[in-house]
């Protein structure tokens, strides 16, 4: 019968030319669209979880599509999901870290009080490509002081090296291009 990750595979489109010439776009719509595929991407992250940490304080995503998958893990674990947006949408005091993207700039963000220090957080994502957006992550749980356990995704563009970036910290990915 089918694996679990055979079944994830299927549910994963590319789109050549998105939203740039040369860019092929992996897309993770229809993984949202199937049930089924959707709970093997959950089965698989909270089994990597218990497998490899004993205490998970918090699941950290990023936006827009970590917001999809990371509540979705973090209620599995009875853990809470705290959010990391592009600067400007989130109320209150916020702390924010600037990062390079493949063409200009971006900013993320939190809120001040969302992780405390010491807090051992977990950090997701559909995707990793050079890794910026993750490193901007883990740049803003140090600021805060929590221990940054290591970043999940559903996607791994090999080929970007977001990997190299990353290190110190781990990435486990579920389907690598
Ligand atoms: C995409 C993707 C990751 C990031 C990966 O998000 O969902 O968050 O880029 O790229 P990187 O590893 O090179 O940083 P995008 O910035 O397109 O935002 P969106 O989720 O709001 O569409
Ligand atoms: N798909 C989705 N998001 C992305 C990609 C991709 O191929 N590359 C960078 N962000």
């Amino acid at each position: 019968s089918e694996s679990r990750l055979q079944l994830i595979h299927r549910h994963i489109r590319a789109f050549p030319d998105f939203p740039n010439t040369g860019i092929l776009f992996r897309d993770i719509c229809p993984i949202l669209k199937d049930p089924a595929a959707l709970t093997a991407v959950i089965d698989l992250f909270e089994e990597h979880v218990r497998k490899n940490y004993k205490q998970v304080d918090l699941i950290v995503g990023l936006d827009a599509r970590g917001f999809l998958f990371g509540p979705l893990l973090a209620q599995r674990l009875c853990v809470g999901f705290v959010l990391v947006r592009k600067k400007g949408k989130l109320p209150g005091a916020t702390v924010s870290v600037a990062y390079n993207l493949e063409y200009g700039k971006a900013e993320a963000e939190i809120q001040e009080d969302a992780v405390a220090p010491g807090q051992k957080v977990l950090i997701i994502d559909d995707l990793l490509a050079t890794g910026g957006t993750l490193y901007a992550a883990c740049e803003l749980m140090k600021k805060q002081q929590a221990e940054v356990l290591g970043c999940m995704v559903v996607i791994e563009l090999k080929e970007l090296n977001g990997f190299e970036r990353l290190k110190p910290h781990s990435v486990f990915s579920l389907v690598k291009y």
